[in-house]
């Protein structure tokens, strides 16, 4: 069997090993992950035959900022985690809420919490109210900048280049590209309002040079070379159903979550060859994407059934870039 000690130490690309979130988490080493994606059970909504691990209201959040704690000292960038509350007879237990302020109230470094826009799922309305389309994905790092992150890697090719084209209206109506010049192969000067410094721009069509004037730092200049692709924003257009999930086998887990959604935060949040955790494993959605995608990729989940599930998934699947 592949543990987690043999994925950490490069000897194999991924693990899924029968464990307990909490105690799985906790056997890991300090800074061994680059980024944690996960979704955990539910509330009381799915017991998976193990219903008296099962909590709700406010002992879920109260598991799950645990889960968290157990996690922080072994993740060194993104902590994600995709949930969703219950509504019954009328009444919404906000859970994904809940946890945000309590994660914001026990002292963690919170991040605006991306939206899983979960196209194409009827959802769970009701004779008074609307559909629900979204989950949310509650994020925790640790303070100061992300030690990797490539937050364009995700988005479509923009639609205009830097200073090519005009992008938005200003007050008199007056268009203007994101710059603030009217038209391209445009001179123009502006404050920052960063301590008197000026900025000098010149656009061309297809790439902008910058001047920057600071006190003490005249004639630095720095060529902008504008992104291959537009940061994607933080809702998440992904398709979910039949055929959608990435794999056959996700089917035989209860509440997977398409392949896409680990995708999308392994690109944006784990570098090349770093490693991915998921402590609700399932069926292996989120090692699937990473070794998909040249990262390795570490599992657990309670059930048995599960880990052989996952084990199944990734036999198909063909680890890209490891070990290069
Ligand atoms: C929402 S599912 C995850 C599905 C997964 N993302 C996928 O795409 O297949 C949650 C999983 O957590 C597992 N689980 C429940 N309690 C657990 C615990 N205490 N520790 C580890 N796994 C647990 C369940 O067996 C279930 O497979």
């Amino acid at each position: 069997v592949t543990t987690a000690a043999d994925v950490l130490a490069n000897r194999a690309p991924w693990s899924c090993e029968c464990a307990d979130a909490l105690e799985w988490l906790g056997a890991l080493p300090d800074d061994s992950v680059d980024l944690l994606f996960t979704s955990p059970p539910y509330e009381l909504a799915r017991t998976y035959g193990i219903g008296e691990r099962m909590v709700g209201g406010q002992a879920w959040v109260d598991w799950m900022v645990a889960v968290v704690r157990a996690a922080a000292p072994k993740v060194k960038g993104l902590i994600a985690v995709n949930c969703e509350g219950q509504t019954r007879n009328y009444s919404y237990s906000g859970v994904p809420f809940l946890l945000f302020a309590d994660l914001h109230r026990a002292g963690f470094n919170m991040r605006k919490p991306p939206v899983f826009h979960r196209v194409g799922i009827p959802g769970s309305g009701g004779p008074d109210w609307l559909r629900n389309d979204y989950e949310p994905v509650i994020c925790v790092t640790r303070e100061g900048r992300l030690p990797w992150s490539d937050n364009t890697a995700c988005g479509d090719v923009p639609k205009y280049a830097p200073g090519g084209e005009m992008s938005h209206r200003t007050g008199d109506g007056t268009r203007r590209n994101v710059f603030g010049v009217r038209t391209d192969k445009a001179i123009g000067t502006r404050t920052t309002g960063n301590k008197g410094e000026s900025e000098t721009y010149r656009t061309e069509s297809l790439k902008l040079s910058r001047t920057k004037q600071s006190p003490g730092r005249e004639g630095e200049s720095e060529q902008y070379t504008p992104p291959v692709k537009a940061n994607p924003g933080n809702v998440l257009y992904i398709p979910v159903g039949g055929g959608l999930m990435g794999s056959p086998h996700a089917h035989e887990n209860e509440a997977p979550f398409p392949l896409e959604l680990p995708t999308f935060f392994i690109l944006s949040f784990c570098p090349p060859g770093g490693v991915v955790a998921d402590c609700f494993g399932g069926s292996g959605t989120t090692i699937d994407a990473a070794v998909q995608n040249g990262r390795r990729g570490v599992s657990c989940d309670v059930r048995q059934s599960q880990v052989e599930l996952a084990g199944r998934r990734m036999r198909n699947v063909t680890p890209s870039l490891f070990g290069e």
